[in-house]
């Protein structure tokens, strides 16, 4: 027995032949201890019934529609935060599109959009339905999103034709689930330290320097290191983000602040240094608000390389330590000779001279180098920047592994 004692599932259950298969896939689910919450969309009842689900899973069935009862007991947003992993079994083509709307019109659209879990897709329907331009537009936005797909398969369907478009079987389903859930389980055991964002360098009590950093890549990598269970501290300059409450975040605004937060997260098994840290602070702050003048000159001096010092430190430097190289110009070299003097062990090379990409952007494109020269270097082209940081995180948890 594959045991899921504690782990929480919530089964999403949309209208459609293959719904039965879900049956069969709780039954799995509950046969290995999971605990188990269903939603059915309203066309889902005409396929199963609320009463041989609840006999199945023993836990709770919602129906699609918000009712007070429900609500009182445990509202939408709790629900969703409930879950451990959100399962949507089968989706059809009309709740793919509706979900990559962003609607949300019932429960089950409500608590997927409101979810900061994995959710895992399993989509069921006739092969012209799979294979129109308007699902496969749907299916790309939602993995951008970050929603993980299981099938479809090539095969008969019920229809009498043949293709791709078969819900996957429920055995897959369950060992796809399971090697995700005991991934998380393992993970939560691993410390992982991410610092992201701007800081800023005071020239006075209400100046400083700073860049164009918004956060984003960095805040990306911390939720997906998360939601794959890596216990995680998130280091952050001055951004207007937000993270929810299981990600340890630590607000720091100068260089100075951010290397003495970083020291005392130590120590950590994983390090991730994707902020943008000024590498120069004003030699003498001024006390007082400096007056207006018609020349001024700024005294510079290098900051502390957080990178550097950590990576290159005897007892502080964890197993695995990622660093970032922002460059505008010979992206690769310059990238390279980081990699070397900084002591890391990957670097993620990205250009900052485009404004479609990179700093204050939704959109980034990377490529890392490995310290181990026998690994060839890997480019992940132009794609969202909550969509890298799902594959590198990918790549972080088959090298642990
Ligand atoms: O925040 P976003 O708007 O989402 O943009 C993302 C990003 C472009 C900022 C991010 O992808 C990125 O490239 N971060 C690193 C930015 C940077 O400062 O790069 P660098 O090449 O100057 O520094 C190299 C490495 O040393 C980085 O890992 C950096 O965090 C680290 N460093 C640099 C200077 C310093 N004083 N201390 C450091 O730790």
């Amino acid at each position: 027995m594959k045991d899921l004692t504690n782990k929480k599932i919530l089964f999403i259950i949309c209208g459609g032949v293959s719904a039965y298969k879900s049956l069969e896939t709780i039954r799995l689910f509950k046969k290995n201890n999971a605990e188990i919450k269903t939603i059915l969309t309203k066309s889902a009842k005409e396929f199963v019934t609320p009463l041989s689900i609840t006999s199945l899973s023993q836990g709770k069935v919602y129906d699609d529609l918000f009712n007070l009862e429900n609500e009182m007991e445990m509202d939408h947003i709790a629900l969703s935060r409930w879950a451990d992993v959100i399962i949507v079994a089968p989706i059809t083509a009309n709740t793919l599109a509706k979900f990559s709307q962003g609607y949300s019109e019932d429960l089950a659209s409500t608590v997927v959009l409101a979810s900061n879990k994995q959710v895992f897709l399993v989509p069921a329907m006739n092969v012209r339905m799979w294979e129109h331009q308007s699902t496969k537009d749907n299916v790309k936005k939602l993995k951008n999103y970050g929603y993980k797909f299981i099938g479809p398969i090539t095969g008969d369907m019920a229809c009498g034709e043949y293709g791709e478009g078969k819900m996957s079987e429920p055995k897959v389903i369950f060992d796809k689930i399971y090697n995700f859930l005991s991934n998380q389980i393992k993970n939560k055991k691993i410390k992982v330290l991410v610092t992201a964002g701007p800081t800023n360098e005071y020239i006075d009590p209400v100046r400083f320097i700073t860049n164009r950093s918004s956060g984003k890549q960095g805040y990306e990598i911390a939720k997906s290191l998360t939601k794959r269970g890596f216990d995680t501290t998130l280091i952050s300059g001055p951004t207007n983000l937000n993270v929810e409450d299981d990600i340890n975040l630590i607000k720091v605004e100068t260089a100075q602040e951010m290397f003495l937060a970083t020291q005392q997260s130590l120590p950590t098994d994983i390090a991730i240094f994707s902020a943008a840290v000024a590498d120069f602070k004003v030699s003498k702050q001024d006390k007082d608000k400096i007056k207006k003048k018609v020349k001024m000159t700024l005294d510079l001096e290098e900051n502390i390389d957080i990178l550097n010092y950590i990576s290159n430190h005897n007892s502080m430097r964890p197993k695995l330590v990622i660093g970032f190289a922002a460059e505008t110009k010979n992206l690769d070299n310059n990238a390279i000779s980081k990699l070397k003097n900084k002591n890391c062990d990957w670097i993620i090379a990205n250009d900052v001279s485009k404004k479609n990409i990179g700093f204050n952007s939704d959109y980034n494109e990377v490529t890392i180098h490995f310290k181990d020269d026998t690994r060839k270097k890997e480019k992940i082209s132009m794609r969202k920047k909550s969509e890298i940081s799902e594959e590198i995180v990918d790549k972080i948890v088959s090298q642990i592994n």
